[in-house]
């Protein structure tokens, strides 16, 4: 029988995404997880993100079901996930960069000097108002993830907080080509990149945007893949995406926002943020997952609960744990001494 891993990297399978610089991304780890994915049709991607994993599941051939609470992250698995067939054609990509007299002014008014220079604020302007003309959900989808991934491409660390144009000066010691890259080249460069991305694997998929809480109950798979918000890491999804989001989710209905980084108040609420919360989330997590007779957990050493906790909220459910663990140095934060843990739980 040929293993998951062989599937993967199937030269006949040559596909892949851009590369993703989000928040946890386990793009640079999918080769290790798909190796211990047991035998399995079904796989719920729990917490998709840049939807990198759920991508190598749709590799090997798996029915794929994947979601994220975040609009800005749905619409990755719902362009290249979902969708099996419909790609832009160049005259589409074209009419997204036409010049469009009905667009507002809505990101330029808020957001020059903030994150982006005038112009590129309202290249962004007119592109929302050009991704609205496209109607087709697959076509839209492809476009919006594109214009995501373009907005943090240009931000230091891929997060949006304050004071970030300073970083676009030549000397500053952090300067990178790509923040002051052509904004339109660099939403070239993802829409292609996605739009080559779509396949067909030849199953039914389905990409989601819901509170994990809500939809795992009703989920029937085979296997589900946990990489959930790393309690302790800092990162809160939300806040960290907050400008792709208002892109998103809620262009020109926020008018007022909070001091120099611009936020607004938040309006999710994760439950894997704040550290009192995480044990009864975890437990919660995995009561609702019961029914899904294979977990794959991602985790680390430096993650609350710690890895004696977590293991024992494991065992309330599944008695047999595999575990596997690889050093491995994220882009961001501090990586002294990091460990990534995989759980195989059945
Ligand atoms: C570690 S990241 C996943 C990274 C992903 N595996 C990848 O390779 O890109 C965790 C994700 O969980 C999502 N998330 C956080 N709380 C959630 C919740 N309550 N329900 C659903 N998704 C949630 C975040 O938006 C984030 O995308």
């Amino acid at each position: 029988m040929v293993g998951q891993l062989e599937l993967y990297t199937d030269s006949t399978i040559h596909k892949k995404i851009p590369q993703t610089q989000y928040l946890g991304s386990k793009q640079k780890l999918v080769k290790w997880i798909i190796e211990y994915l047991p035998p399995c049709d079904s796989i719920f991607d729990a917490f998709s993100g840049s939807g990198a994993v759920s991508y190598a599941f749709k590799k090997i051939g798996k029915r794929v079901i994947c979601n994220d609470f975040l609009k800005s992250s749905y619409y990755y698995v719902h362009a290249f996930i979902e969708n099996s067939a419909v790609r832009l054609s160049e005259k589409e990509i074209l009419s997204l960069l036409t010049p469009n007299q009905k667009k507002d002014d809505y990101i330029e008014k808020h957001f020059t000097d903030v994150f982006y220079t005038r112009e590129e604020c309202r290249f962004l302007d007119n592109l929302y108002v050009n991704i609205q003309n496209l109607v087709e959900p697959y076509k839209q989808s492809l476009a919006l993830a594109s214009a995501v991934r373009t907005c943090i491409q240009k931000m230091p660390g891929g997060k949006f907080r304050s004071g970030l144009l300073r970083y676009r000066k030549p000397d500053f010691p952090h300067f990178r080509p790509k923040f002051t890259a052509d904004i339109k080249n660099t939403f070239l460069k993802f829409l292609t990149g996605y739009n080559q991305a779509v396949f067909d694997n030849g199953q039914i998929n389905e990409a989601d945007n819901d509170d994990i809480f809500n939809i795992l109950p009703r989920i029937k798979v085979d296997a589900v893949y946990f990489d959930p918000p790393y309690g302790g890491s800092g990162f809160d999804y939300e806040r960290d995406y907050f400008f792709v989001e208002l892109f998103t989710s809620y262009y020109g209905q926020i008018k007022a926002f909070n001091g120099k980084t611009k936020t607004y108040p938040i309006f999710k609420e994760s439950g894997f943020n704040k550290k009192t919360q995480l044990h009864a989330s975890f437990l919660k997590l995995f009561e609702s997952a019961s029914h899904i007779p294979i977990w794959l957990i991602s985790y680390n050493n430096r993650s609350i609960p710690s890895y004696n906790e977590f293991i024992d909220l494991i065992k309330k459910f599944k008695p047999k744990i595999n575990h596997y663990e690889k050093n491995y140095a994220y882009k961001v934060g501090n990586n002294n001494a990091l460990k990534e843990y995989l759980f195989v739980c059945t």
